[in-house]
Order: structure tokens, then sequence, then C-alpha cells
């Protein structure tokens, strides 16, 4: 392995603990820092909060918990990784970089000459240069570069697949100068198997931000030509299906909106920094955005023959196969429907079973089973169970929408 370092990773979430797990494999002192006090707890008991079968094994790992401990504060160390979160200031269409100010706050007093700082957090582009770098050198009297090394190191990991995506997946090392991109992909070196391609900063900034805005923005064109369909009075997915028998065309599947903390939030942090050449990234948004009304408004149209229709609505998470509700426009949905005066049961397996052990049980006297997140988990037992289901709903209208 490289040299032994000490690394400190400041916000042990989704992205910031399987890199710390990973490091603490390859055989660093990894410290998590985490200002949610359960979190360390739970690191340190070697309680496993993300439900990914490996990622478990990885924190029982003798070697992993050796070299791994936590804590509320930051400490000394060679290399800090910043992994807090960026959310969209809703109000601003903005990135609210309040915790990656904090976290560099927090780790300003441990810095020491020769100190590299990743910065994993996704961020919008000139982050590094316009106002990490004068906050750090103004506190310390480094200099970024020369005797403080800072870079952006974006995460691509998966949700539901870290412990494959974050050892195999290719990364973006970006760092002002030669000196800073190697000490930086020296670290990642000690863990990842995919390619580690390094660039400048501020192209390393774009680059997270384009991969994530290139997925939005198709599935706008998606859920427009769906819209579309509709408007004709003809099956979208069947278009789409159809047109995708083109070699060179690829169409993404419509969906209910774009939910998650990244797909819907990081295009705004590109228009945020760049409006005049965002209309396309924009409208995007736009659309996608609309999709839950456009969902609720289809329910609401499905149910319109039946008397004070009561509804199951099936899941709360962001996607299918996941327990993260975060920006879910499933949630989105059953808030307009219930807005309406709609009676609506809502219920993820995958996040709270409400109590119910079957679906048949939540669907009994139900007028209409609207599956907007489809869990492989309820397909299957839609499939195996649907004449129970049917016969223990009020009205057998049952609806996927994605
Ligand atoms: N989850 C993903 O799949 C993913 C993928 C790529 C990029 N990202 C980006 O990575 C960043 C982190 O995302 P996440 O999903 O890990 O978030 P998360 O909410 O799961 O974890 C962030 C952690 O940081 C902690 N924290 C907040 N402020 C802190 C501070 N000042 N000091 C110490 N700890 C602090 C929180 O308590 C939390 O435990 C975000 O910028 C996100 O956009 C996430």
């Amino acid at each position: 392995m490289t040299e032994r370092q000490t690394i400190v990773v400041v916000g042990t979430g989704y992205v910031g603990l399987p890199a710390a797990l990973m490091l603490a494999r390859a055989g660093h002192d990894v410290v998590g820092v985490d200002i949610d006090e359960n979190l360390v707890r739970a690191i340190n008991e070697g309680v496993m909060r993300i439900k990914e079968d490996e990622l478990q094994a990885l924190m029982a790992d003798p070697q992993v918990k050796a070299n791994l401990r936590a804590q509320s504060t930051p400490c000394e160390g060679d290399v800090f990784i910043i992994a807090v979160p960026t959310p969209l200031d809703h109000r601003k269409k903005a990135a609210d970089m309040s915790y990656v100010d904090d976290a560099m706050q927090s780790i300003i007093p441990y810095l020491r000459p020769g100190n590299l700082v990743l910065v994993e957090s996704t961020i919008p582009p000139l982050t590094c240069r316009q106002r990490l770098t004068p906050m750090v050198e103004k506190a310390t009297g480094l200099v970024v570069g020369e005797t403080l090394y800072l870079a952006h190191c974006p995460e691509r990991i998966l949700p539901g697949d870290i412990f494959h995506e974050i050892v195999y997946n290719d990364r973006i090392i970006g760092g002002i100068n030669e000196k800073t991109r190697q000490l930086a992909a020296g670290v990642y070196a000690s863990f990842v198997k995919g390619v580690l391609y390094t660039t400048d900063d501020v192209t390393a900034e774009l680059v997270k931000l384009m991969e994530n805005t290139y997925r939005d923005v198709n599935i706008a064109l998606a859920n427009e030509f769906s819209a579309v369909a509709e408007a004709l009075g003809i099956d979208g997915q069947e278009a789409i299906h159809l047109a995708n028998k083109h070699p060179r065309v690829a169409i993404l599947s419509p969906g209910i909106g774009v939910g998650g903390h990244c797909i819907p939030i990081d295009p705004w942090f590109i228009k945020e920094v760049d409006p005049s050449n965002s209309r396309l990234i924009f409208t995007s948004r736009l659309i996608n955005d609309e999709m839950p009304a456009r969902i609720a408004a289809r329910i609401r149209r499905r149910v319109r023959d039946v008397q004070l229709p009561r509804l199951v609505v099936i899941g709360a998470a962001y996607k299918p196969n996941v327990d993260d509700p975060r920006e879910s426009p499933a949630i989105e949905i059953v808030n307009l429907l219930r807005e309406d005066g709609y009676d609506v049961a809502h219920y993820d397996p995958m996040i709270d079973s409400m109590g119910y052990s079957t679906l048949a049980e939540a669907c009994q006297g139900a007028d209409m089973l609207a599956i907007l997140v489809p869990h492989s988990a309820v397909l299957q037992e839609l499939e195996r169970d649907r004449a129970a289901i049917e016969r223990a709903m009020r009205t057998p209208i049952i609806e996927r929408y994605q």
C-alpha cells in the first residue's frame, strides 16, 4: 500500500462513511467526523446505517475496526476529506454552501503546512478558487497550491451499489496544479480500481454537475415526449420503445418527476454561475418539476367516476429499490392529492410498512392502487397476489406510473 496517512473525513453520510471504510481497509489511520452524535456513536459501535450488505461486512472487518474511529470534532491529520451536504436553497435556487463553509471552518484550526484538503461534496464551479481558497488562506496564512493543497474530487456513487461503485468507478481529480493532483490521486489510488483522471479544479466542479444535468435534461425530454403522446391520445411508452429501435437513439423512460439530492439539484448550480448559457438546463428543470402535478392530475382523472375514492399510493422513496425519500416526487404527488381532499393511504415498504404486512391488506376497501415507485419487491408481490389484491379492493383500479 501507499504510505499510511492520517485521514480526517468530515461528514460521514452516504459519501463520507463508505470512503472512510475504504481508506481504513487500505491501511490508513481514519478519523470520521460528524456533527450528528448518534452517527458518531453508531460508527464507533460498528453499526452501519446504510443498508448495503457489503458495507455492513466492511464495517465489521477487523482491519477497518482497528483503523477507523469517529468523533464529533476534527483533529490534526495529513489529509482532510469534506463530504458534507450541499442542498439546494429552494428560495434562491442556488447551492446552500453553509455546511461546506462550516466544515471548512471546523478544520482550519488543525491545518498544517503540507496538508491536503479534498472536497467531495458537490459544489458550484469556482467554489474552490473563489470561496474556499480565500477563506483558508486568510485564516491560516498557508498558500493554496504551495503550502496547502486543495482539490475537488467529486463522488459518482449510486446509492444501493456504493460498495462496488466507490472502487470501480473512474474518478475525476481536480487540482489547481500538478503537485495537488498527484497528492490527491495518491489518496484515491489506495482503494480505487477505476481510472483516476486528473484535471484542474474548475473543470472537475463542472464535470460533476454536467453528469447529473445530462441525466436531468434527458429525463425532461422523455417526459416531454410522454406529454405530447398523451395529448395525441397514443401510448408514450410504446412510442419511445419504437423510437429506440433506431440505432442511434436511446430515449430514457418518462417518470413521475426527478428526485434524490443530486439530479434535481445539481443543474441549478450551473444556472447559478452562468444563467445566460443555461436555458435548456433551466427549461428541463421546469419540465421535471411539473411532473408531480401532471401525475396527480392523471390519478384524479382515473378515479373521477368513483364516489369519495380511497387511494393507496405505494412509494415514498425518490426512486425504486432505495430507502431514501429526499426530494421525492412521490411524496409531492401524495401531498397534492391530500391538499385536494383525497383520502390517501401512503406507504413505502422500503422505508416504513405502516403496520401493513401485505399489499392486499393495505388495499382493503380501496378504489385505486397507484404504484408511483415500483420497488422490485412490490412488483413481485403484485404479480403473485394480484387476484387477492383486486378482491380486497372496493374498485380494482391498479395503475403503475413509471
Ligand atoms: N449520496 C450520494 O449518492 C452522492 C453522490 C455524489 C455526490 N454526493 C454529494 O456528496 C455530498 C454529501 O452527500 P451525502 O449523501 O453523503 O450526505 P449525507 O447527508 O448522507 O451526509 C452528510 C453528513 O455530513 C454531516 N455534517 C453536516 N455538516 C457537518 C459539519 N460541519 N461537520 C461534520 N459533519 C457534518 C451530516 O451530519 C451528515 O451525516 C453532497 O454534496 C452530495 O451532493 C452525494
